[in-house]
Formats: structure tokens, sequence, C-alpha cells
């Protein structure tokens, strides 16, 4: 018996808007490259507030050549990165988008978010050989733009929100850091968080933690531009070794889901707490249903979750694997089982959850 295939049907319209989505989507993979040319060749900085620039004049000014400033310049017109002015000739950012691409004090900061998201995309060739014989690749293991763009993609997020909204949303944490705390900061990466608390809180006493030799490096010379060495020491130490005891807080920024155990993690943490104490979990904002979470925030966790979160977990013991996109009802799940008995959503931002646990 011979079945005859009924031809599919395309709608040729529908076809024709998905293939102009996807230049749109090409046009921004390549523009990762480009925003990140911009921050290392100081393009952005040079046009802030300069009020309309030739590209020779560009070029000029940052001692780049006139050729590849111009086509670059195209682009980031052509996107809306840049203004451009056919009468002059000349290119602008306008105020908003001279505070994104240059200002790293503004929590609308652009240029980290960037920097991590080449870095994952050059990583990619070896994702895809781990995709297919399951094993994981560690953070480690990663090129130097995923570690410094991390760095300058959170920070931000933690001026604006740390100090002011995430640690007065936690039962009594404050008055105990104003009075002097002993804090553990635990994957601590290139120390901000760190260090922001110690400059808030010239009384109390932190220790940063993190397996990544390479990072800890970075903390530590970073903790000595900032002038607070004598307050914050670091250690490099997985998650569920970390040393000392009697910690008032400890906080985890945006590393739980990395970690391969973070249920021997909660146990470490519960260990060192004082029986008052409290654990401090950011991660991602996630919903716990895969469909919250398809929409653009949700698709650029996941994707970062593809190429560096679930690799980096699945690289460590037990290989939980958690995804960037865990969401609430996981992470209590995890904080439970290592020994809390509460566990509360405290604040929020459009990309962060915070999370309050106690034992
Ligand atoms: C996404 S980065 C966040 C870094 C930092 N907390 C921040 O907010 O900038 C995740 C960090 O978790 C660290 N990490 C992953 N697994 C870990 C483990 N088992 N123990 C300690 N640190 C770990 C990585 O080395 C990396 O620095």
């Amino acid at each position: 018996m011979s079945t005859i295939e009924k031809p599919v049907e395309v709608d040729g319209d529908k076809l024709m808007q998905f293939v102009f989505r996807a230049v749109d989507e090409v046009g921004a993979t390549l523009n990762a490259a480009l925003v990140v040319m911009g921050d290392k060749l100081g393009l952005y900085r040079a046009l802030a507030g300069a009020g309309g620039l030739s590209p020779g004049e560009l070029a000029l000014r940052t001692g780049t050549a006139e050729r590849y400033v111009r086509e670059w310049l195209n682009t980031q017109a052509a996107g809306g990165y840049v203004e451009y002015d056919p009468d002059s000739g000349r290119y602008a950012l306008a105020p908003e988008q001279a505070v994104a691409l240059t200002d790293p004090e503004s929590p609308a900061y652009l240029p980290g978010f960037f920097q991590i998201a080449l870095g994952s995309v050059i990583d990619s060739p070896k994702i895809v050989e781990k995709a297919r014989s399951g094993d994981g690749f560690g953070w480690h293991e990663h090129v130097h733009d995923v570690h410094e763009g991390c760095e300058r993609f959170f920070r931000p997020g933690y001026n604006a929100h740390l100090v002011a909204e995430w640690l007065p949303a936690l039962d009594g944490a404050v008055d105990k850091l104003e009075s002097g705390a002993l804090v553990a900061d635990v994957g601590c990466g290139h120390g901000s968080s760190t260090i922001l608390m110690a400059q808030a809180f010239p009384n109390s006493t932190f220790v940063g933690s993190d397996y990544h030799d390479g990072s800890i490096e970075t903390a530590r010379r970073r903790a000595c531009e900032a002038e607070v060495s004598d307050r914050v020491s670091f250690q490099i130490a997985p998650a569920a070794a970390y040393s000392g005891a009697a910690y008032d807080l400890v906080t985890m920024f945006d590393c739980l889901h990395d970690m391969g155990d973070p249920v021997g993690a909660a146990r470490h943490v519960r260990s060192t707490l004082k029986p008052d104490g409290t654990w401090m979990i950011v991660e991602p904002n996630a919903g716990d249903r895969v469909e919250d979470n398809l929409n653009p925030v949700g698709r650029a966790y996941y994707a970062f979750s593809t190429l560096l979160c679930t690799p980096a977990s699945l690289s460590q013991e037990v290989g939980l694997a958690l995804g960037a996109q865990a969401g609430e009802a996981r992470i209590r799940g995890v904080v439970e089982a290592g020994g809390f008995t509460r566990f509360r959503r405290a604040a929020e931002t459009p990309f962060n959850l915070v999370f309050e646990a106690r034992p």
C-alpha cells in the first residue's frame, strides 16, 4: 500500500516575516562583537558628549584607522546604537545611548552584557562538543571575556540594588552589618559584591571565596584598588568547603545554580552560619514553569544557561545542573535539602530574585 504525502502548505508571508526577523538577529549577533569593539577602542567614550563627529575625527581622537571606524559607525547607526546626521555626515550618541554605552556607574550600563555574550559565543564550539558527550565545561575554562564581562555585567545591578534594597529587605541584616558583622560572599568571582558591601559597612569583615583561582586573583587586586583590603580577604575554595565559622551573613550572587552540588553547598552554609544568621541568595529572575520564561529576559538567560551555567554545573561533582532559569520552587528545594527551615523571596528586580534563608 502506498501513501501519497499531502504537500505541506507554507504561508509565504509568514515565511518572509521569519526570514526578516532572522536578518535582524544575525545583525544583533554580530553586533555583540561590534559593541565590544567600540568599547575596547574607546569609540563610544569619544563620541559621548562630543556633539557629532565625522569618521575621520573619531579615528583621530581614538588613534584608530578611519576606514574601520567609518564601517563601524554605519553598522552602529543602522542598529540604533549611534545617531547619524546625513546633512553633516557626522555621528553622535544621544544622551541615553551615551549613558548605556559609557557610564559604568549606571544600572543601564551595557558593555559588560555584550562582553559576556561575546565570550560565550567564542567558546560555543567547545559546548557543541560537550553537548554530544554530555560532559561539562567549567567556569574557569572560559575565555577572559566571560569572566570580565560577568563582573562588568552584574556590577551595575549590584551598585543600584544591593545596599539600597536587597540587604534592607533581609530581616535584621543591616543592623548587624552596621554594628559589625562577619560576612562570607561565596562564589564571589571578581569580588564586586564583596567590595561594594565592604565600602557600605566599614565596621564589618568580609571573606570572599570562589573555586576559580584567576577570579580570586582579580578580586584581591580590586580590593587593594578600592582600599578595603584591611577588612576584606579572599580565598580559593569551593562553596562546600570555604573556611571560617559563625558567620552572621552568607551571600551568593548569581552562582548557586552554577554549582555542581548546590545542596552540598547549602549544607556547608548552614554549618558555617550563626544560629540566627542569614543566607542571602541572589538568582536570575525566573518563573517555575518554562512557559513563564518565554520572554526576552528568559531567552537571554536560557542562552547563557546553555553556554555557561549548565556546562559549569555538569563539570563538577553531582552535576545537578539547575540552570539559570531554575525558579523559586527549585531553589527552595535546594535550600530546604541543605537543612534550612525558613525561606522566602525578599526582593526582586526584572533581572534578579533575592531569597532569604534562615536556619
Ligand atoms: C556567574 S559567576 C558570578 C560571580 C559573582 N558572584 C558575581 O556576581 O559577579 C558564577 C561564579 O560561581 C563560581 N562557582 C561556580 N561553581 C562554584 C563552586 N562549586 N564553588 C565556588 N564557586 C563556584 C564561578 O567560579 C563564578 O565565579
